[in-house]
């Protein structure tokens, strides 16, 4: 959702088959593994069955049918194959569809640790797994419908309701706090900041909280909402949110925990 890339997008096939280069596929292979070892012991365990279920390639970038072919069967989801930049209004609308938007590019060796655009690793391996869940499922869902319907200045407060949750939330599980959102799980950098860094911040889920809280996507975040348990997903999705939307807007925004972009020295 990001205003400019350097990236596009590959053209599927006729079939819907992306010929990827190899290296791209190593790309790939290499974030994969990097992941898999950085995730045991953060990732939460929901996510974790996920990935068992997707059964990704370890050394090739999936092609969006093979994907589809779990989440269908599990929570009726769908990846949807987009150019590297879409609207608000395409990016609700697919939500709503019970389709998620993926970009088929892959990010620069440069780039390895964080991109600021959602490239396919973020999208597959980021976000996929928990489409097989019953909860997270039926939050994006809910999220996607409220989204196609709201206003432009609506939008802006539920983005941040997303960004905290599906992007980069936090878990409380008996194990310890997990991570659950897609930004971190694809993002080795942010991985380790989130749970480890004394820079950031832990702060419980209040979604009238999240929607007032400012953020900015080029930068490792300074605070992290943590959800009681995974479940409760189910609950705000199940909540007045535009009603929460609201109050927000007459209670505005919290200050912001960093620095305009502009004023950052160099
Ligand atoms: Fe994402």
């Amino acid at each position: 959702m990001t205003k400019k890339t350097r990236y596009e997008s590959h053209q599927p096939d006729e079939c819907g088959r992306v010929n990827w280069s190899e290296r791209e596929n190593k790309v790939w292979a290499a974030l994969l593994q990097k992941q898999l070892g950085l995730l045991q012991g953060r990732a939460c365990d929901e996510y974790i069955h996920g990935l068992e279920l997707l059964n990704l390639p370890a050394e090739r970038i999936p092609q969006l049918s093979e994907v589809n072919s779990t989440l269908i069967k599990t929570t009726g989801w769908q990846v949807k194959q987009v150019p590297s930049l879409i609207n608000f209004d395409d990016f609700f609308r697919l939500l709503a569809n019970k389709q998620f938007p993926v970009a088929t590019f892959i990010r620069s060796d440069e780039e390895f640790e964080y991109l600021q655009e959602p490239d396919i690793f973020h999208e597959i391996f980021g976000h996929c797994p928990l489409l097989t869940n019953p909860a997270f499922a039926h939050f994006t869902h809910t999220y996607g419908k409220l989204g196609y319907s709201a206003s432009k200045q609506d939008r802006a407060f539920l983005a941040r309701l997303y960004w905290f949750t599906v992007e980069f939330g936090l878990v409380n599980t008996t194990e310890g706090t997990r991570i659950y959102g897609g930004g971190l799980l694809s993002s080795p950098g942010e991985t380790i900041h989130a749970l480890e860094s004394d820079d950031c911040v832990h702060a419980a889920m209040q979604p009238l909280d999240a929607l007032r809280t400012p953020y900015r996507i080029d930068i490792m975040q300074p605070i992290y909402y943590v959800l009681d348990s995974f479940d409760s997903l189910f609950d705000i999705a199940e909540m007045d949110i535009m009603t929460l939307v609201e109050r927000a807007k007459n209670l505005g925004l919290f200050d912001p925990r960093f620095l305009p972009k502009e004023k950052q020295a160099g």
